[in-house]
């Protein structure tokens, strides 16, 4: 049996993975450790396909005793880590947190693994690996007619949290190299779909569409993202987890580079169709363009070649299949909605990043 330790794996991406991991493979038990910041969702992990292989354990990444007690405790031979202050709207507001879990959470599992599996004799085999979860936002910014990120693009992060992921992404490549950590990175783009929380930007615009309120546009909306199905972004990371090289870093993309104001746009429409509104103006009459984010990355994109031709992987989802999908998702999980939104620091959060950002002109 594999036995995998997933941190964060009660957020988005997480828990969409172990969702991915216990559908795919009868053969694995996961150990999830996660901290239950405001961005988790336990409900994220209510109706898991096969619960009984499902260990759930609260605790912070940054606590390196116990994180070392459960990869002896359950004999981890593979760690896939998800767990991060995400937003970058939060790190503008606030960077503390995201140096604190960001890199010192990732300087903790790392000396973890190496103590676990060089110096206990946990683990050690072929099969072992760290798996760390990072994002395309290390290379920096995009002009428009740059080409995508490669592998061996240089970093260059604008943001706290892109410094913060780039931090990480060099802590775990100085333990693969030094201490031949069996470590794997993945880069991916911007990620949507199921049990996103609502304060990143396509679900924030799903909720606020279906509730009549304003959509808010940073700056022109002309930023442009690449947007990836998180299913597909599960698919990529077992593709890797499975046949992807030690040492080794891999670009992931959904080849969707799309601008802010476009996919708006685009989710308007349908909802337009799925779920008129009642007055039956079209949900694009709520777009609202307010002060843009300070530093605000222009583009990004991914080149995907070498997962492509290394791995085999591709994405399987178009945008507007993907977009479909999420939207119908957020219209059937009402539940889910309001649980997610009734906590207190959720509203706190949406009226301390809107207030400052009064309706402005593009
Ligand atoms: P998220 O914010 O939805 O979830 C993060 C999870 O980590 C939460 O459950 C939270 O409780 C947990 N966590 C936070 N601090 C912790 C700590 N100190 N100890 C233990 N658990 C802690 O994030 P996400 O969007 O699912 O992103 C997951 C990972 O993927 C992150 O590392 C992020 O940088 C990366 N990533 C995200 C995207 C995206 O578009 N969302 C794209 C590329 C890469
Ligand atoms: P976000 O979902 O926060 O992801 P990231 O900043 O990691 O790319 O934002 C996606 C894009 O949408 C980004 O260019 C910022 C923009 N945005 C808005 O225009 N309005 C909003 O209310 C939010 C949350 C984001």
């Amino acid at each position: 049996m594999k036995s995998m330790l997933i941190t964060g794996g009660a957020g988005f991406i997480g828990s969409n993975f172990i969702h991915y991991v216990l559908g795919i493979d009868r053969g694995v038990r996961v150990v999830n450790l996660d901290a239950l910041t405001y961005a988790a969702c336990p409900e994220n992990l209510g109706d898991l396909p096969d619960p009984g292989r499902h260990v759930f354990v609260h605790g912070d990444v940054c606590d390196q005793d116990l994180v070392l007690g459960l990869l002896l405790e359950y004999e981890i031979d593979t760690v896939v880590h998800f767990a991060a202050e995400s937003h970058v709207d939060r790190s503008i507001h606030g960077p503390a947190p995201f140096v604190r879990t960001n890199i010192l959470g990732t300087f903790s599992l790392l000396e973890a693994a190496r103590t676990a599996w060089f110096e206990k004799g946990i683990g050690g085999g072929e099969r072992t690996r760290f798996h760390h979860v990072s994002t395309d936002e290390v290379y920096g910014s995009l002009g428009p007619d740059d080409p995508a990120f490669v592998e061996t693009t240089p970093y260059a992060p604008s943001s706290p949290y892109a410094a913060s992921k780039a931090s990480s992404d060099h802590l775990v490549r100085a333990y693969a190299h030094t201490y031949k950590l069996p470590a794997v990175i993945t880069n991916c783009s911007n990620n949507y779909g199921p049990r996103q929380f609502p304060e990143k930007l396509i679900p924030l615009v799903i909720l606020n569409a279906q509730e009549g309120r304003p959509l808010p546009v940073y700056g022109d909306g002309q930023q442009v993202r690449d947007w990836l199905y998180v299913e597909d972004h599960c698919e990529a990371l077992w593709t890797v987890l499975d046949r992807g090289v030690p040492g080794e870093t891999y670009n992931i993309g959904g080849g969707n580079q799309v601008a802010n104001l476009t996919l708006i746009r685009e989710i308007c429409n349908l909802l337009d169709g799925v779920q008129p509104d009642g007055s039956g103006r079209p949900h694009s009459s709520l777009i609202t363009f307010v002060a843009d984010r300070p530093g605000h990355d222009r583009r990004y994109a991914m080149e995907i070649n070498k997962i492509r031709s290394e791995l085999g992987w591709k994405p399987r989802h178009t945008l507007a299949d993907g977009l479909r999908k999420t939207v119908q998702w957020y219209l059937d999980h009402p539940g889910w909605v309001s649980a997610v939104r009734s906590r207190g620091d959720y509203k706190e959060w949406i009226a301390k990043n809107y207030a400052s950002r009064k309706a402005a002109t593009p």
